[in-house]
């Protein structure tokens, strides 16, 4: 079924780090105000913002004290509203993150059901006995230490499944689930188009709550992820709310299998979401998450596109992305630093071109990297920090744990955006909250929107193509070469015409000869990251991380 949300490309802003208008090191509302017009001009049609609420920052932003309000480290509400005056003036949907798995600890329905078992508040949240001496259950939070947190005025213990200050919202009291409801209409109202839906398949807890399996990290997690009235949760959410409004929601989904997104989003009376962002593919280098690295594997990356993507085809939708503030940078993990500018260009076309919704994250489109800090001071996540204290367990020396961080850590993603060659590269006239990656120098958004050669304007051509071709949107999928460790092929099938991707993951030369059936000297080479286009035999050899887009 057509649908709008399926033909739109997104642009996702982590606040904090895009663009500072006033001088103070943080990003805000100015800022993104100014740069609407770049955004547009990447041939996006809505922006996904990462929460703008007010927060303490025990996890910058995903735990948010008021749901209503925007922080005023950003801007102001009614700063909001001229936003999204002037967004959708240009034609840019926006699109909210909604953290509702849990709130921060700041937030008025926490405080007052700390203050006694009779609060109405009280059973907003986990509130549990401990067990003798003992907590509640062995459940290991994601983020802080053990899921328990001691309240001594209570005598009790509050779960918290990521951080501290983020104690889990009990969903299974209706009054929270009507909270929820009043939230989604609130920004519903204010003119917003859709939702981003934080962790939101960890919100129905199992009954009484019982002990994991005892493993030494996310212990009790099978208790949490996909819980027992997760697809009802959500229904009531759709009925009562979703479904009066012309909007869209994604859902992250972390440990997501196609089989089991098909109970919520295949399309029809019982859907409950319209796409999911799993985690699978980000997963071809490393072993569950990206701090347990191993060497790149394109076949398991293969494996899990082709999968998604022939499993969803014509009943549900695909929600693609390669980067967001939770992951290092792309390039650094499946491209290459000496080949940059290629790999950038490559794995836009090969994630884009796929069937779904693209999303694409700040600095992605100028090929951002990964920076390097020499010392733990400088980093600012709590995961970090967590994960810090785990290998410190394990024996890993300060140098090590170093090593593994800078690869690893989420930071990666959250440096400032890197506009010009000018200090801070452009970001802020003050003090940048954290620290900017010295390569702004080289790579910058000024410079790449001069270079019709950069990725940038790569992007622009590619999400441009996108729009123009609904046989990128519509078209079916197939793979080729799929016993190639090298190289990525796939075709796109809609209407009589007909498109072949062909990447290269390797800076080997890799020899390619097209598929039965295609006759690569009639087709259009619409898309491509070198300038020969040499074809012979019906092939042609790839040169580092190339990628050609050929069209019928
Ligand atoms: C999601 C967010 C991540 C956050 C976590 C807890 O995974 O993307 O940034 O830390 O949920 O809210
Ligand atoms: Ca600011």
């Amino acid at each position: 079924m057509k649908n709008w949300y399926k033909e739109i490309s997104v642009y996702q802003i982590w606040p904090r780090s895009f663009k500072d208008s006033n001088g103070d090191g943080i990003g805000d509302l100015g800022g993104i105000i100014e740069k609407l017009d770049y955004i547009k001009s990447l041939n996006v049609d809505a922006i996904w913002f990462s929460p703008l609420y007010p927060s303490p920052n025990a996890d910058y932003g995903y735990d948010i004290a008021d749901y209503k309000n925007i922080s005023p480290e950003y801007g102001t509400l009614e700063q909001f509203k001229v936003l999204i005056k002037e967004a959708h003036k240009r034609d840019l949907k926006i699109i909210m993150d909604l953290v509702v798995n849990h709130t921060s600890d700041e937030c008025e329905w926490f405080k007052e059901s700390k203050k006694g078992h009779d609060n109405p508040y009280h059973d907003y949240y986990f509130w549990r006995k401990g067990k003798g001496k003992k907590r509640p259950n062995n459940w290991i939070s994601l983020f802080e230490g053990k899921a328990w947190k001691y309240n001594e005025d209570l005598d009790e213990y509050y779960l918290h499944v990521f951080s501290e200050g983020q104690p889990d919202l009990n969903w299974d009291n209706p009054k929270v689930r009507e909270e929820v409801k009043s939230i989604l209409r609130f920004w519903l109202d204010l003119g917003v188009d859709g939702f981003r839906e934080d962790v939101i398949t960890y919100i129905s807890k199992a009954e009484g709550l019982p002990n994991g399996f005892p493993i030494p990290a996310a212990c009790g997690m099978e208790h949490y992820s996909n819980g027992p009235h997760l697809h009802e949760y959500l229904m009531e959410m759709r009925k009562d709310v979703l479904d009066k409004y012309d909007c869209f929601v994604v859902g992250e989904a972390p440990m997501m299998t196609p089989k089991k997104a098909k109970k919520f989003i295949t399309e029809g009376e019982n859907q409950t979401l319209d796409m999911m962002f799993h985690f699978q593919h980000m997963e071809a280098d490393c072993l569950f998450t990206d701090w347990v690295h191993m060497p790149f594997n394109l076949r398991k990356l293969k494996k899990v596109y082709s999968n998604w993507q022939k499993k969803l085809y014509k009943t549900a939708w695909n929600a693609l992305y390669i980067e967001n503030h939770d992951h290092p940078r792309i390039i650094n993990r499946y491209g290459s630093l000496k080949y940059r500018v290629e790999s950038g260009k490559m794995l836009a076309a090969m994630y884009i071109l796929q069937s779904g919704t693209p999303f694409i994250y700040q600095g992605q489109e100028i090929g951002m990297t990964n920076i390097t800090l020499d010392s733990f001071e400088q980093f600012k996540d709590v995961l970090t920090f967590n994960n810090y204290r785990m290998f410190k367990s394990l024996g890993l020396s300060d140098k090590t744990i170093l090593k593994i961080t800078n690869r690893a850590s989420r930071e990666n993603s959250r440096t400032p955006v890197q506009w010009t060659s000018e200090e801070n590269g452009g970001f802020t006239t003050g003090t940048p909250w954290f620290s900017v990656n010295p390569n702004y120098t080289e790579i910058n958004v000024e410079d790449a929107d001069k270079d019709p050669d950069s990725i940038l304007n790569f992007y622009r051509k590619l999400l441009k193509f996108r729009k123009e071709n609904p046989i990128v949107i519509y078209g079916d999928y197939k793979e080729h070469n799929k016993c190639s460790s090298k190289i990525f092929v796939y075709e796109r099938n809609y209407e009589g015409r007909r498109l072949l991707v062909v990447s290269s993951f390797t800076e080997k030369a890799v020899k390619f000869k097209a598929p039965k059936g295609f006759d690569l000297s009639s087709g259009e080479l619409v898309l491509k990251n070198y300038d020969d286009e040499t074809v012979v035999d019906n092939g042609f050899t790839l040169k580092p991380y190339e990628t050609r887009v050929y069209l019928w």
